[in-house]
Parts: structure tokens; sequence; C-alpha cells
């Protein structure tokens, strides 16, 4: 009997693989000096495989998934050669969806100030953590096209608002404050727009938000935020938000930490351990096709995001050693050029593996 972490890596398309050989690298490097056990089993999901062979996500992969898995590292999907994106919808947001991954747990940390684009900003400026529903709103598919390819041609989307969706995303961000000592929650929504969709929002945060006397509940508007975000980055603790707002809101979140280079994310089921299921966790960035093939992609936001996993996973000490690792790369500029290094992808994951160390000194709790 193995009581070793399966992980399912989906390396995907672009500079997907690249970074996510370096955050395996630094996994495997921690495991090492924890002494955590790991499996990694590589599926080779993406546009390849779809141009190759039709098939997106394999039948019976999410069974397969959930089963055999503890948790999934996925690079990126997005490939110019399938312009609809299509394999991308029926891998990555299926993934989220079918397996009702409904928290998508984005974290802001700025490492070191001088990534930040904001004059005068520290690091304790960009230190919040947003919270983005994951499994409805306008991704949710539903809409449609009436007298397509004619002058006279419609088009839906719709946004998908339930209270059941709504209420265990807030919710969980309230836990997650609770759990993370922070003092506030905002939620942004365009509730003066979206009177039906956000007005849901509006009346079930303050139902959720009075059963939690000790967190103050706040809220924005999701433009203001926007601007709040870019001005006064250090008010904010926990942001719960829309699906659509979320994605967009963690792009500007990544260019206050330095770009999409650096940033991580878990789509998560939160419950408790037995009741938990698999977590998806992936850079926020995507294919960077430009970027594609050239051992240029910074690979820690994919590094990060292995820690992400690792601390999910309950292995938290080896999720530490890696951020220990990867803030010494920032502070040393021992990276990836469009954060101010010099080195290449394979040679930033090499250096971060080989900053993998005991820390001998346990001075905290
Ligand atoms: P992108 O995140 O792939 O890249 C935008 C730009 O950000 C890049 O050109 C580059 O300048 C920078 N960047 C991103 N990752 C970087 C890294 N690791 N190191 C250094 N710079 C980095 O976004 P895009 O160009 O809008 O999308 C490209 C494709 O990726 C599209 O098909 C899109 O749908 C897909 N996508 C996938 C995911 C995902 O799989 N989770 C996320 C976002 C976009
Ligand atoms: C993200 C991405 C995805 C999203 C795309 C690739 C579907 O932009 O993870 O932020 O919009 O959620
Ligand atoms: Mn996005």
């Amino acid at each position: 009997m193995s009581d070793a972490k399966r992980i399912a890596v989906i390396p995907g398309d672009g500079i997907g693989p690249e970074v996510i050989r370096e955050a395996v690298k630094a996994v495997r490097a921690a495991a090492a000096v924890t002494g955590a056990r790991l499996d990694f089993t590589e599926f080779d999901w993406g546009a390849d495989k779809y141009l190759r062979e039709g098939v997106t996500l394999p039948p019976g992969a999410l069974q397969m998934l959930s089963e055999d898995f503890d948790a999934i590292l996925f690079g990126a999907v997005g490939d110019p050669r399938v312009p609809d994106n299509r394999h991308a919808a029926e891998i990555l947001l299926a993934l989220r969806f079918k397996l009702d991954l409904y928290v998508n747990l984005r974290p802001a940390r700025l490492l070191d100030r001088r990534l930040c684009p904001l004059r005068d900003a520290t690091e304790a400026d960009v230190n919040f953590t947003v919270i983005r529903e994951n499994t409805e709103g306008l991704y949710a598919g539903m809409g449609g096209c009436f007298k397509k390819d004619t002058p006279d041609e419609i088009a839906t989307q719709e946004d998908i608002n339930t209270r059941k969706g709504v209420e265990r995303v807030i919710r969980y961000a309230f836990e997650y404050a609770a759990r993370h000592g922070a003092s506030g929650v905002c939620m942004a929504d365009k509730a003066n727009v979206l009177t039906y969709g956000h007005g849901l929002w509006q009346r079930v945060f303050k139902v959720v938000s009075a059963e939690y006397s000790g967190i103050a509940a706040r809220h924005l508007y999701a433009d203001t935020l926007a601007m709040e975000m870019v001005l006064r980055p250090a008010q904010f603790e926990v942001i719960v938000t829309c699906n659509m707002f979320g994605d967009l809101l963690t792009d500007l979140a990544a260019a206050l930490e330095g770009g999409l280079g650096m940033v991580a994310s878990g789509n998560i089921r939160p419950g408790s351990t037995t009741e938990r299921g698999i977590g998806l966790f992936e850079p926020v960035h995507g294919s960077a096709p430009p970027l594609a093939g050239k051992n240029v992609a910074n690979p820690i936001g994919a590094i990060r995001t292995a820690a992400l996993m690792l601390e999910h996973l309950g292995l938290a000490e080896a999720a530490r050693l890696i951020d220990v690792a990867v803030l010494a790369s920032v502070r040393e500029r021992c990276t990836t050029a469009d954060i101010g290094g010099t080195l290449g992808t394979k040679e930033a994951g090499d250096w971060i593996a080989s900053h993998i160390i005991p820390i001998r000194s346990h001075t905290s709790h």
C-alpha cells in the first residue's frame, strides 16, 4: 500500500510544458528534502492531441482523475491552430465545471517591490487573495446565435447566477478570511446594472456576512474595485467576485506582482478532507504562443502553483521551502528576463530547485 500523493500532470500547450517541467522539478526537490512521497502521471491532452486524434478530454477522464489522483497540475491550453479554442473549453473549462471546482483561488503577493509598477508600493501593499466563482456566471456556456452569419444576426450569452453557487463561494471567502486572520472581505459586482444576477450576489452577501461578525464585510462595484486595486491595493485582504470579473481582476493583480509569469491559482472544491474533491492547480497565465519553445517563459507562476498544490495536499513544509527558494531567486535576480534576470526557463527552474533546502532555524509559531 502506498500513501504517496498522486499527481496528474497536464502540461498542455505553448509554454505549458516548459513551465510545468520546472514546477515538477521544484516539487521533486521539496519532496526529497521533506520526505513527502509523490507520484506523477503525465497526460498529453492539448492542441496536438486534438489536431492529431480529434480528442480533447478522453472518455472516462473525469472519473479516472477523481478516483485515481489527489491533485492535477495543469500548464495552459490555447493554440493558434485551433482558432475557436474548442479544445481549451473541452479540457480546462470542463474540468472546472464537471469536477465542480467552484472556488478559483488566486493569491496576489508581491515578492519584491522592484517588480510592482506602482510608484512607492511595498510588498505589504500587495498582499491579498481573490476568490473567483468558478462554475457559473458568463462561463456557463448558455446562449446561442440566431440568424448566424446574416446582417440580422443576434448572439446571446447568458449570465447564470444560482443562489447555491453564489452562497457557497461567498461563504468560502469568509471561511478563508477567518482561517487566515483577515479582518475583511470585499465583494465586487455590478449590481447597479446587472440588477437581477448581481442583485442576488448583494442579497446573499448580506445574509452570509451576518454570520461572520468578526470579519468586516464591504462591497465595491467591480469597476471601482479595479481602480482601487491600482490606487490603494493595501486596503484589500480577501476579494470575492463572479467568474468573469475574477478573470479580469486577477490579470490586473498579476500586473501588480510583476506580470503574468509570476502568479498561481488553484481550482478547488472546499470541504472537509473526506468530502474534498481533487483540486486543479494552474498558473494564471496562458499558453503564450509567442514565447513557446524559446526557453524564455517565467516558470515562477507554475512553481508557485505547485507550492499552492502542496499546501492544499497538506504538505505545508514542502510548499514553504519552494516559496522561500522562489523569493530568493527574485531577490537575487536569478530569474527570466520578464522580471529583470538573464536566465532561461530551465536555468531559472534549476536555480530554484537547487535552493530548495532544509531551513535550520524555525523561529515562527
Ligand atoms: P497569455 O497569458 O498566454 O500571455 C499574455 C502575455 O503575458 C504573453 O504574451 C507574455 O507577454 C506574458 N506572459 C504570460 N505568461 C508568461 C510567462 N510565464 N513568462 C513571461 N511572460 C508571460 O495570454 P493570451 O496571450 O491572452 O492567451 C494565449 C492563449 O492562452 C489563448 O489561447 C488563451 O485562451 C490561452 N489561455 C489559457 C489559460 C489557461 O489555460 N489557464 C489562461 C489564459 C489564457
Ligand atoms: C484563466 C483563463 C481562462 C479563463 C481561459 C483560458 C478559459 O483566462 O484561467 O484566467 O477565462 O478562466
Ligand atoms: Mn484569465
